[in-house]
């Protein structure tokens, strides 16, 4: 704590203590049986140790401090992980209000796009220009959609009603890429206390990424069942009865290093994603009180499992 590096301290006299903590001991020594005192000291430039001294009566061999020091550097750590935080929702916001100003100027932009490319049918950039359009409101629209926290209006809804309305709006998507869809929706009853568009909403995320996933020929799986016991170990143990979904597919799998960032706003490896699909899904699921996981074992794709309190 005071850079004397090994230095065999017992034994050893204060004047061998850096300058300033000398200074500060002797300033107290001065003020025999007199009230302590606590100084901070600083270290590589940071604060780093609280030193608090108190001065004992002469003692047989001359004059004694009782000296504690404390290391504050977690203390500083846990400081700047706030500072980034607080950091990281100014960011948030600005990124809100930007989208959202964004977003309303893109109104006007459209239908001036929209009447031109009526009248100019054939113009060369209008396919992509409509494109284009698209994406930036559909990135717009995630934005908002992750920072907006719209309240979600929880009441019984069916686990497998979600389930089949995503793979209906997925059906196309599925059918142009030649993927195979299985769904197994065994839990019964599958109800839970939640927001069916919330719901909606994350179960395509997962079923977009699944497609991404299986390059060519492939199979996406969606299973349900209820977990009423302990469960097997693979899922954190409840008390209550919880809806089990999971979303599998024979895609080339997530490489491990990939793992622990998955659900992080803006991680992504696609050359047009945004990285926000997963971390929208963990926050519904969240909101749900729900627990959501993703496992890739070498050579069988990629699994994603979903558990959400059962009602
Ligand atoms: N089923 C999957 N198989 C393999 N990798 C996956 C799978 N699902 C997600 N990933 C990885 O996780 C990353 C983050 O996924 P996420 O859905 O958050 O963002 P994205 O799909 O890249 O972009 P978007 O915002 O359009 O969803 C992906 O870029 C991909 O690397
Ligand atoms: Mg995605």
């Amino acid at each position: 704590l005071l850079g004397l590096d090994g230095q065999p301290l017992v034994g050893s006299a204060a004047t061998d203590l850096p300058a300033s903590i000398r200074g500060f001991l002797e300033h107290i020594a001065q003020f025999e049986g007199g009230p302590g005192r606590t100084e901070f000291f600083e270290r590589q430039g940071r604060q780093g140790l609280r030193l608090t001294a108190l001065p004992l009566k002469p003692a047989a061999c001359g004059d004694a401090l009782a000296v504690l020091i404390q290391d504050l550097s977690p203390t500083n750590r846990i400081k700047a992980d706030i500072r980034q935080l607080d950091r990281l929702a100014s960011v948030g916001t600005l990124a809100a209000e930007m989208a959202h100003e964004v977003r309303n100027a893109m109104v006007a932009v459209r239908t001036l796009v929209d009447l031109l490319i009526e009248k100019n049918p054939e113009a060369d950039l209008s396919a992509t220009a409509r494109r284009e359009i698209e994406r930036i409101d559909t990135i717009v629209g995630q934005v908002l959609n992750y920072s907006r926290n719209s309240p979600p209006v929880f009441k019984q809804a069916s686990v497998h009603t979600v389930i089949e309305q995503s793979l209906t709006m997925m059906k196309p998507r599925f059918k142009g890429r030649n993927i195979t869809v299985v769904s197994r929706l065994e839990a019964a009853p599958d109800t839970v206390h939640g927001d069916e568009h919330h719901l909606n909403q994350a179960i395509l995320n997962l079923l977009l990424n699944a497609s991404d996933a299986v390059n060519g020929e492939g199979t996406v799986s969606v299973e349900t069942d209820l977990i009423t016991g302990p469960g097997d170990g693979s899922v954190p143990s409840a008390s209550k009865p919880q809806v089990r979904i999971r979303v599998q597919d024979s895609g080339a799998g997530i490489p491990s290093e990939s793992l622990p960032h998955l659900f992080e706003p803006f991680f992504t490896t696609k050359q047009d994603g945004n990285g926000l699909g997963l971390a929208i899904t963990r926050r519904i699921v969240h909101e749900h009180r729900g627990h959501i996981s993703a496992e890739s074992p070498p050579g069988r794709g990629a699994t994603f499992q979903i558990l959400l309190p059962a009602a």
